[in-house]
């Protein structure tokens, strides 16, 4: 599917982007990858670790810029949308720049994808879309709206979405920040213990998003089914791995528009939501013919929960939370090349995503 194509990935330096960008061409032999973003530091400095000029085109352009967008869509089989603002707080305190962002960029890169005949667009969306509490959530709710009703203004393009919980380690997240804690100020700031968060490694989240557009015909939403783990537990084998038995933990309380348990899959949503291997798929709630033609949701198997929350979920012990941190390298004292990304090494042989529904 990707093999001799050209792809445009927005957001191509972040987190996501970055290895999304490297297991394709390590893979999938992309004709041509063109990477959209906003900075000109950060595409410089991906550029220079990917040293492949060949195969990548760097594109300095905001998702909030039709006609940009629409430009470096020209010849595009493939778009990957993943540009956001993504981090809870700073949505809730610029809301109209989350909107603008993530709702009316993801209705540009639609209108791009159709301008140029795009065959698929995945829109990567977010736990938080689920029953959303917050902006940032608030957005990607919309955003996958947005992704899924536009199946009906074209028989040529699919637009489908992912959604998926947390990726260690991404820009910004608390792995990157209890690692700066524990190493700079012996301490760990846990918002609430109690906290559970759905976490896969990058390289697992990737492998499954470069899945879905096999199996998909535009309009589901795949959900990504991951492990869950208590904050608590993240900071007490950072706290002990990286530091000592100084190290102090201080509870901050939660932030506004934080949930105390994530939710991938809400109560309405169950109805529509069925297991497809090792996704299950969302289907809409709009009649869209090429999802009904594909799916006979009487002969699907529906999801046996209410709903599914990362409470629920396949909860990983210390002994795998530590696993799944020394495998991206993120217990080493020694500086990682950079502590704010995910960092190439992290790219390892993948886990296995067996399991990981909801627990009795
Ligand atoms: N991180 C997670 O655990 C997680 C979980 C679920 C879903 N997601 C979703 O996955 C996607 C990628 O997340 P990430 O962690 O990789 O984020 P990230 O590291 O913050 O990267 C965001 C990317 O988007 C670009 N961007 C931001 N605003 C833009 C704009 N207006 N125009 C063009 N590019 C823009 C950024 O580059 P510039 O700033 O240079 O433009 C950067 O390349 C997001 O859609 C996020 O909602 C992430």
């Amino acid at each position: 599917m990707f093999r001799d194509s050209t792809i445009l990935i927005t957001g191509g330096t972040g987190s996501w982007g970055t290895a999304l960008t490297k297991l394709l061409l390590e893979q999938w032999s992309p004709r041509q990858l063109r990477i959209y973003s906003r900075s000109e530091a950060a595409q410089v400095l991906l550029r220079r670790q990917l040293n492949d000029d060949r195969r990548v085109r760097f594109v300095i352009g905001d998702v909030r810029d039709p006609e940009r967008l629409t430009q470096a869509a020209q010849g595009v089989d493939t778009i990957f949308h993943l540009a956001a603002l993504k981090h809870v707080p700073v949505c809730e305190e610029n809301p109209f720049e989350a909107v603008k962002t993530n709702v009316l960029g993801t209705q540009y890169v639609i209108d791009a994808a159709l301008a140029c005949g795009v065959k698929r667009v995945i829109d990567v969306s977010s736990d938080k879309a689920a029953s959303p509490l917050n902006l940032y959530g608030t957005t990607k709710s919309i955003g996958e709206k947005l992704i899924v009703s536009a199946n009906n203004l074209s028989t040529t393009t699919a637009f489908i979405c992912v959604r998926a919980g947390n990726v260690l380690g991404t820009a910004g997240s608390v792995v990157p920040l209890f690692r700066s804690q524990v190493l700079h100020r012996n301490l760990v700031t846990v918002t609430d213990p109690e906290m559970t968060r759905f976490f896969l490694n990058v390289r697992d989240v990737i492998g499954m998003i470069l899945e879905v557009p096999q199996h998909a015909v535009g309009g589901e939403i795949f959900i990504l089914e991951m492990p869950a783990m208590r904050i608590g537990d993240l900071a007490e084998v950072m706290a002990r791995r990286l530091g000592n038995e100084t190290t102090a933990t201080t509870v901050i309380g939660k932030r506004p528009g934080e949930k105390t348990h994530e939710i991938l899959v809400s109560a309405d949503e169950s109805e529509r939501t069925y297991r497809f291997g090792r996704f299950m798929v969302l289907l809409p709630m709009i009649h869209i013919p090429r999802v009904e033609e594909r799916y006979d949701r009487t002969a699907l198997e529906r999801v046996d929960f209410v709903d599914f929350s990362s409470s629920m979920a396949r909860r990983l012990d210390a002994a795998e939370i530590e696993a799944m941190l020394r495998r991206e390298r993120w217990l080493d004292r020694s500086p990682l090349p950079s502590d704010t990304a995910v960092p190439f090494e992290a790219l390892a042989s993948p886990f296995s995503t067996e399991g990981w529904g909801p627990q009795p």
